[in-house]
């Protein structure tokens, strides 16, 4: 069969299953490759079938020797034209090596924001995966979210509030480099996005998790945030997502007090700007990343989800190297922002325009590389195997 990347815009329509297996590999010795760490046994991830939440799994699954229960919304294959998503070849990849190291790796692919889905994996935790989790990680990122309790759906809006914005956009499927105006949100429609990317659906699970009794002593939870720097926030920071991240800062507390009586703890995780399905489609997002990537990676500090990942978990969270602002919360994103790094980016994007964008005064191509690998394009190491979608639709998550 032949696999045939499709963009449209800086969504990826087409999936080579076969590449993102190798890319998953790939990910998995990247951790082998390294010592292993101390860390949890026992982990709970929801969004765990691409980029933040799928390298955390792997870095403590192969890093920690952890079991993990994922939980991810993904398509399996219909028909040769219809593929299905690049995350649920990921789940097959990722269970198939765990399980040889005799690792647990459950899957469950069903809508995380429902309650039937917290009664299944509390069951399982109860009675297949030893009673308790000592890690629970929320790296979801969704457009829409049906509230388990109303039955009402809410779509998520990427804005700006206040004033519009305008500025420059890459489309990579034209290859071009164009201005965009970003309106402002209304007022519903920041309330919508704060209901469905904000930490209520977060704070429900841990609530569930806490009731039934499958929380370890001392456990804890992680959400992935995201801040940026002056450069970004007028469509980012003091946009409608800022706003769902502002809101997570919320439940944090609220979490931490609901986990005070068994020593657990809610920890926000500033991390860093990385290429990846959701954020690919941020308007303006991507231009900062061709400039700030080539800076970082002039430096030696451009980190894929993988890396960053298990810096987190290896050397902060379960290492000696986490730092934290005065809110608490853990900023590996320190990199990223760093005043140089930030100064040097500023002054790059600045200078593109339709000529240069994509030249080597850029890291467009590094950007347009993570961003294929994501469907199992361009991925290192690769090589062209015979599949037929009879095979690949026999394949177990
Ligand atoms: P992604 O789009 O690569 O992954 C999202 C995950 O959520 C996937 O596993 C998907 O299957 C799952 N998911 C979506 N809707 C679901 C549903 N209804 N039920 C079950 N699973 C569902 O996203 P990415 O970029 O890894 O983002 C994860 C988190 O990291 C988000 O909170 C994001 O804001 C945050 N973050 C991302 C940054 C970036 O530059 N990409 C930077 C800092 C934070």
């Amino acid at each position: 069969m032949n696999f045939k990347q499709n963009i449209r815009g800086n969504v990826a329509l087409g999936v080579n299953p076969l590449g993102r297996k190798q890319q998953v590999l790939n990910h998995i010795n990247y951790i082998k490759n390294k010592s292993s760490y101390e860390g949890p046994k026992k982990v709970l991830i929801i969004g765990a079938s691409s980029s933040y939440g799928l390298a955390t799994r792997i870095s403590l699954a192969f890093g920690a020797g952890a079991d993990t229960i994922g939980i991810s919304y993904e398509k399996g294959p219909k028909s040769k034209r219809n593929l299905g998503t690049a995350g649920w070849y990921n789940n097959i990849a990722f269970k198939e090596a765990a399980e040889k190291e005799g690792l647990t790796a459950k899957n469950f692919v069903q809508d995380a924001f429902s309650h039937e889905i917290k009664q299944e994996v509390i069951e399982y935790i109860k009675n297949e995966f030893g009673g308790k989790v000592d890690l629970v990680v929320y790296s979801l990122a969704s457009g829409r979210r049906t509230d388990p309790n109303t039955g009402q759906t809410y779509t998520s809006s990427i804005k700006a509030i206040g004033d519009s914005v305008v500025g420059p956009n890459i489309n990579m499927q034209k290859e071009d480099y164009y201005t965009e105006t970003l309106e402002p949100a209304t007022e519903q429609e920041i309330a919508d996005t704060v209901k469905v990317m904000g930490g209520e659906d977060w704070e429900l699970w841990m609530e569930a998790l806490k009731e039934a009794d499958v929380l370890s002593d001392g456990v804890l939870t992680t959400n992935y945030s995201y801040l940026g720097s002056e450069l970004n926030h007028p469509y980012y920071g003091n946009g409608t997502l800022g706003r769902a991240k502002a809101d997570c800062d919320i439940k944090a507390d609220a979490i931490n007090g609901l986990l005070a009586d068994i020593n657990g703890k809610a920890q926000i995780v500033v991390a860093t700007a990385v290429t990846t399905k959701a954020s690919s489609v941020i308007p303006f997002f991507p231009v900062y990343c061709v400039g700030l990537y080539k800076v970082m990676t002039e430096k030696g500090t451009h980190e894929t989800p993988i890396m960053h990942m298990d810096r987190i978990y290896r050397d902060m969270i379960y290492g000696e190297n986490a730092e934290y602002d005065k809110e608490g919360r853990l900023r590996p994103d320190s990199w990223e922002l760093d005043s140089d790094t930030q100064a040097q980016t500023k002054v790059l994007i600045e200078e593109l325009n339709e000529e240069n964008f994509n030249t080597d005064k850029t890291a467009y191509d590094l950007f347009y590389k993570e961003f294929s690998n994501l469907s199992g394009f361009m991925v290192d190491n690769y090589e062209d195997q015979d599949v037929t979608i009879e095979e690949l639709k026999a394949l177990d998550y």
